[in-house]
């Protein structure tokens, strides 16, 4: 029987068991199939720890999450084309739920579709190799519990292990004797650690826009950002700044490279993070910055080398959940036999036009429509639900100009949903009062007592 082996149990992996599980529902035969997952439970980055550095194991935490995380796009432009918010959760919800929301929604369909039992928990994949003569992958993996490592045979292999988890680190000069705590967004787990200090974030993008906004909600007293590319250009609130970037640390004072200085007690490097495969043989692993098309991977899946191997949810990310759906649909009918793939130099010229559209870019609209089209072009080729792809842009764009218009403010509007057509009910609590976010108080229709 044709074996698969899916590397991690987060979004994207279970996305490629749901995929499997949904073609049985329609009598086809399936493979053998093994998901292995580092971690105690399933929901990937979702499945929030406490946990920082190593775990109880001696196994480098996985977790990127942290407290009080709301989701930084509306939920509509994420949903599952064939499971609503509103089939989960019985009723409409507010577009922008915390981490526990999302994470319960996730759970949802994977629990409908039975497939836990195709998961090995707490057994982290340790190495992959292909040996060409009897064209199988040997996967060897490390089984915690028992403390044993053993290796099995697969046609197939999927790497769904996720690249926002290990640290991009830089180094400034000073960091050595800074007189305070230097933590990189990784390990970032409580605002309130930071209540009344004076912050230093390094970057510009999403991590540093939203740690920001924690710690603002959360009572630091002054946040200051730095980085390269300029200011992140929203209207901060009056306790705010932004700098070019630091040259150097000197005690508590942070000097940037226009000369200016601030004094601060903590210094967090939103600085992203490495797409790191250290279990991946050299012929084998992708090498790729942050981006929206990763070079080497037909239809930004199958490893063009050898197109037995997958890797989902790879790219920067606008689409999320329903895209990584999208790339698990495509890479199951590949092994399924229902797609048949073109010869390795024709799916070369195809990737290439995608690089070349990728990388004229200018605009964040563009690069909107880019992972839109790429998504569509995924979702034609199988039965995957043909949802709004055109909407979920428009959603995307209307997203950018709520956070350019209010940043502490935009999560309190509501989208439609491209399944059911429901417009999002506002959530009881404006987000900035909104100091509990645990599912049960979100999921009140009003209010409770002293505030939400
Ligand atoms: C701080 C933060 C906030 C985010 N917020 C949002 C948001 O609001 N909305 C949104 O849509 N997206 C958000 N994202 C993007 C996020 O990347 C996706 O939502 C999603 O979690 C990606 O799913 P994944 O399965 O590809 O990777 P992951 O969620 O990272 O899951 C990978 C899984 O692989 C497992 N694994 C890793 N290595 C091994 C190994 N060697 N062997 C076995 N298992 C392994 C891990 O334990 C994990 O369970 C956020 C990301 C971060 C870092
Ligand atoms: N739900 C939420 O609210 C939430 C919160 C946080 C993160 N996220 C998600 O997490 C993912 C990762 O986001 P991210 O912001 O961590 O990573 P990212 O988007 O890859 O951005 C990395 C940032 O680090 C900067 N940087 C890299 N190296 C640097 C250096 N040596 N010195 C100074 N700056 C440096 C980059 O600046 P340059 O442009 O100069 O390279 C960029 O601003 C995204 O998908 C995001 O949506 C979501």
């Amino acid at each position: 029987m044709t074996r698969v082996a899916i590397l991690g149990a987060g979004p994207s992996g279970l996305a490629q068991l749901r995929a499997f599980a949904s073609a049985a529902t329609d009598g086809t035969e399936i493979p053998d199939l093994v998901c292995y997952e580092k971690q105690e439970d399933w929901g990937g980055l979702w499945n929030y720890t406490w946990r920082t550095g190593v775990d109880e194991y001696g196994e480098p935490v996985h977790g990127s999450m942290y407290r009080y995380l709301w989701s930084n796009g509306p939920k509509e432009c994420l949903e599952f084309a064939d499971y609503s918010f509103e089939e989960h959760f019985g009723k409409p919800i507010a577009s922008y739920p915390p981490r526990e929301v999302l994470w319960d929604y996730i759970k949802g369909r994977v629990e409908k579709s039975k497939v836990r039992d195709q998961i090995r928990f707490r057994t982290p994949v340790r190495n992959v190799s292909y040996d060409d003569v009897t064209g199988q992958f040997t996967v060897t993996a490390h089984d915690l519990k028992v403390g044993t490592v053993s290796s099995e045979e697969f046609d197939y292999v999927v790497v769904a292990t996720g690249h926002f988890s290990v640290p991009n680190v830089p180094h400034y000069p000073g960091f050595e004797k800074f007189l305070g705590r230097i933590l990189h967004a990784h390990d970032f787990r409580d605002a309130v650690e930071f209540a009344d200090k004076d912050i230093l974030i390094v970057g510009a993008s999403y991590s540093a826009e939203d740690i920001g906004s924690q710690c603002h909600k959360y009572g630091a007293r002054h946040i200051y950002c730095t980085s390269r590319a300029g200011t992140m250009g929203f209207d901060w609130p009056d306790n705010w700044e932004e700098f070019p970037i630091l040259t150097h640390v000197d005690g508590n004072t942070v000097h940037f490279a226009d000369g200016q200085t601030r004094d601060v007690q903590a210094i967090i490097l939103c600085t992203g993070y490495l797409h790191h495969f250290p279990f991946m043989p050299d012929e084998l692993r992708l090498e790729t910055k942050n981006r929206l098309w990763t070079p080497g991977l037909y239809k930004g899946v199958a490893w063009e080398q050898n197109p037995k191997l997958f890797y989902l949810g790879m790219q920067d990310q606008y689409y999320t959940f329903n895209m990584f759906d999208a790339q698990a649909w495509w890479a199951r009918d590949v092994m399924l036999g229902r797609i048949e793939l073109p010869s390795t130099a024709k799916m070369a010229a195809d990737s290439a036009g995608w690089l070349e559209r990728e990388e004229a870019l200018e605009t964040a609209y563009e690069e909107i429509d880019f992972q839109g089209d790429y998504t569509q072009d995924l979702v034609d080729a199988t039965d995957y639900p043909d949802f709004n792809i055109a909407e979920v842009n428009r959603m995307f764009k209307e997203w950018k100009g709520h956070k350019n218009a209010d940043i502490m403010g935009y999560r309190n509007l509501g989208f439609p949903s491209t399944l059911t057509g429901t417009v999002a009910p506002s959530h009881h609590t404006p987000w900035m009062e909104a100091m509990d976010d645990s599912m049960e108080t979100y999921l009140l229709d009003e209010a409770p007592d002293g505030g939400g």
